[in-house]
């Protein structure tokens, strides 16, 4: 689905250009789950601004399904990112004025789905992530880890192929950070491809590939069998 090659990102200070990616390749096949993991300051938030093309890479391609997406436009990229990517934040990002609903229901309403539909499909998926008797409730209303779900719900309602998460349960007690990871497990099977960011080494477990990065360089990246990925 994506190919990263040779990706760098340096960022010019003033005084100093810190290089937080260097020389990063890897791919991503469709379906698969990945952790990214290393010491704090190795990447990974950068890394995932860069799949999410929330940000351009200094040097270096990146492929989508075979399609170079790095010199286009501002606008074109916006759109591919709406199109296909749901994004998990560690703080939830919701909009407080919003209830559950209204925010699950708004990454629809500017991909243009009418009213009636987005309210469908966001009931929808309130209740697959457990929230039916939470539809009404305003963020400060809900737990953190019922924000998250919340979240979890809102990146899946354009229908995304890649969902990446920057430390999901960053914020949240073990017990409801591995909830959310039951949550993301059960959207892997059903066919969308996650990549989501941890420090947390049995949650990394879950996934089917833990990509390790260090100083910026991919320094690994290994199935859940054990073998080296050979991409
Ligand atoms: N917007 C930015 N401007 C300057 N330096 C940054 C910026 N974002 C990250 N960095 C630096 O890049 C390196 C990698 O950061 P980051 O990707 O956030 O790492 P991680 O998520 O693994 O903790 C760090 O040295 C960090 O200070
Ligand atoms: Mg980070």
């Amino acid at each position: 689905m994506i190919q990263l090659e040779n990706i760098s990102k340096i960022y010019d200070l003033q005084e100093v250009k810190i290089t937080a990616l260097d020389n990063v390749s890897f791919n991503i096949d469709r379906g698969e789950y990945i952790a990214i993991m290393g010491p704090s300051g190795s990447g990974k938030s950068t890394m995932m601004q860069i799949l999410g093309i929330l940000d351009n890479a200094t040097n270096g391609v990146y492929k989508l399904e075979g399609y170079d997406i790095t010199t286009l436009p501002d606008k074109e990229q916006a759109r591919i990112r709406n199109k296909h990517f749901g994004f998990i934040f560690q703080s939830f990002n919701l909009f407080p004025e919003l209830s559950a609903v209204e925010n699950v229901m708004l990454p629809m309403q500017y991909a243009g789905v009418p009213v009636k539909k987005r309210k469908e499909r966001a009931i929808y998926l309130l209740n697959e992530v457990g929230l039916d008797h939470r539809m009404n409730h305003l963020p400060t209303m809900l737990s953190g880890g019922e924000q998250q779900r919340v979240a979890i719900a809102r990146a899946l309602s354009n229908e995304p192929d890649l969902i990446l998460a920057d430390e999901p349960t960053g914020n949240l007690p073990t017990e409801k950070g591995d909830e959310i990871m039951d949550i993301l497990e059960k959207v892997n099977n059903n066919g969308v491809t996650i990549v989501m960011v941890t420090h947390n080494p049995n949650q990394g477990k879950r996934a089917k590939r833990i990509i390790n990065l260090r100083d910026g360089r991919l320094e690994s990246s290994i199935t859940a069998t054990g073998a080296a990925y050979a991409k």
